[in-house]
């Protein structure tokens, strides 16, 4: 399966979550492949004066992940931003994950989550549960561990 991972990360931890995906399907003969949102104009929560200066096209792909960062109790509005304008992911399987610092889900990753799902879901997207990773500095081995393995479960199951 060829496997698209679109990320936003500015501190990098969504980007280690996003490179153990990508390592975990490689290293099991698919291929997966991770694309960083690059933008211009000011990115803080809740602002809208950014434009997302590259837009990868996820035609090519069977199924496609989505990640960023939790920003004051929500997903990151530049995914946000990538995610209202996405189309051609009918009938394809995504999934959506996020890292955040605070110790509970419910302090703005499932919210987080939940926003992300609904604009794939409008898509028309074959939403499959999306995975939420606690970092502080640094994210815990197994808890990463376990929940790649889950994603790549739900990616991979028929
Ligand atoms: C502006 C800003 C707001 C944040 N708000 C939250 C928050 O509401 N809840 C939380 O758990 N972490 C929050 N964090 C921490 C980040 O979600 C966390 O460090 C995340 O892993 C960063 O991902 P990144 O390195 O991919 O950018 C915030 C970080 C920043 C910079």
């Amino acid at each position: 399966m060829k496997i698209g991972i679109i990320i936003h990360t500015q501190s990098g931890h969504t980007a280690q979550f996003a490179r153990a995906i990508a390592a975990k399907f490689n290293s099991n003969g698919h291929e997966a492949e991770i694309e960083m949102l690059r933008t211009s104009g000011q990115v803080s929560p809740g602002s809208r004066k950014f434009t997302i200066k590259n837009n990868p096209e996820v035609e090519q792909y069977d199924a496609i992940l989505f990640g960023g960062p939790v920003w004051a109790f929500k997903a990151s509005p530049v995914i946000m931003s990538y995610l209202s304008q996405l189309n051609r992911i009918k009938n394809k399987k995504v999934l959506s994950f996020v890292t955040m610092m605070l110790p509970f889900a419910w302090m703005g990753g499932k919210q987080a989550i939940k926003a992300m799902d609904q604009e794939l879901e409008a898509s028309g997207g074959d939403v499959l549960p999306g995975e939420i990773l606690q970092f502080v500095l640094k994210a815990n081995p197994q808890k990463m561990e376990q929940a790649v393995q889950r994603i790549y479960e739900a990616i991979i199951k028929e």
